[in-house]
């Protein structure tokens, strides 16, 4: 029993420097034939729906589809409707999703106006008159931290319901 104690400590002592050991080693070299620096992604060149795929469908899924199961809102014939309440355009850019990603302000643009088409994820929710977001408007919010995203969103839900729209977002109903 003695020694089951002493075993235990001693691989309770030893347990930090194993963990010291995992932190990488300054002098560590690349692999033969891998020394070249990594492209950022916003560098990669990659279309607008591999940077989706790549940056967002981890949570929303490929189509936009959300899960309620992980609060991830549904995109999917709804997020058009965010675009037609006041504050709700800005909320968009805002959202850690979107503002914290690796790409960068002319890639989101993109990327939103991608969303935002009739015939792709926002589908019939886009309003009418849809106004392209561009580089410049994103850089403008972009860096606008929200600190009450869950009281934003809802009040913006808020606005919806008083419009008549119905709240398809997944987590609602
Ligand atoms: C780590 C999971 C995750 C990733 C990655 C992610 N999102 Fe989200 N997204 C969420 C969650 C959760 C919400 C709900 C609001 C919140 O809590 O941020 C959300 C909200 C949104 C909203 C607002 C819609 C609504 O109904 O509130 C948009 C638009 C959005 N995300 C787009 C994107 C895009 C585009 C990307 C990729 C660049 C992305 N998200 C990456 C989880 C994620």
């Amino acid at each position: 029993m003695r020694y089951l104690l002493i075993a235990g400590l001693m691989c309770a002592m030893a347990a930090p420097l194993a963990q010291a050991r995992a932190i990488p080693d300054p002098a560590q070299k690349h692999a033969p034939g891998n020394e070249a620096l990594q492209k950022p992604i916003a560098a990669a060149g990659y279309s607008t729906p591999v940077n989706y795929q790549l940056q967002c469908a981890g949570c929303h899924l490929s189509d936009g589809q959300g899960s309620r199961a992980n609060d991830t809102p549904r995109m999917k014939d709804f997020v058009g409707n965010f675009l037609k309440v006041e504050g709700g355009r800005e909320f968009l850019v805002r959202v850690p999703g979107m503002s914290q990603s690796a790409l960068n302000d002319a890639q989101l643009a993109d990327l939103l106006n991608w969303l935002m088409r009739k015939d792709g994820m926002a589908g019939k929710s886009t309003p009418e008159q849809y106004q392209p977001y561009t580089e410049a408007e994103v850089a403008a919010v972009r860096h606008e931290a929200m600190l009450n995203l869950p009281q934003t969103r809802a009040g913006l839900i808020a606005r919806m319901r008083e419009q008549g729209i119905a709240i398809e977002d997944g987590l609602s109903e």
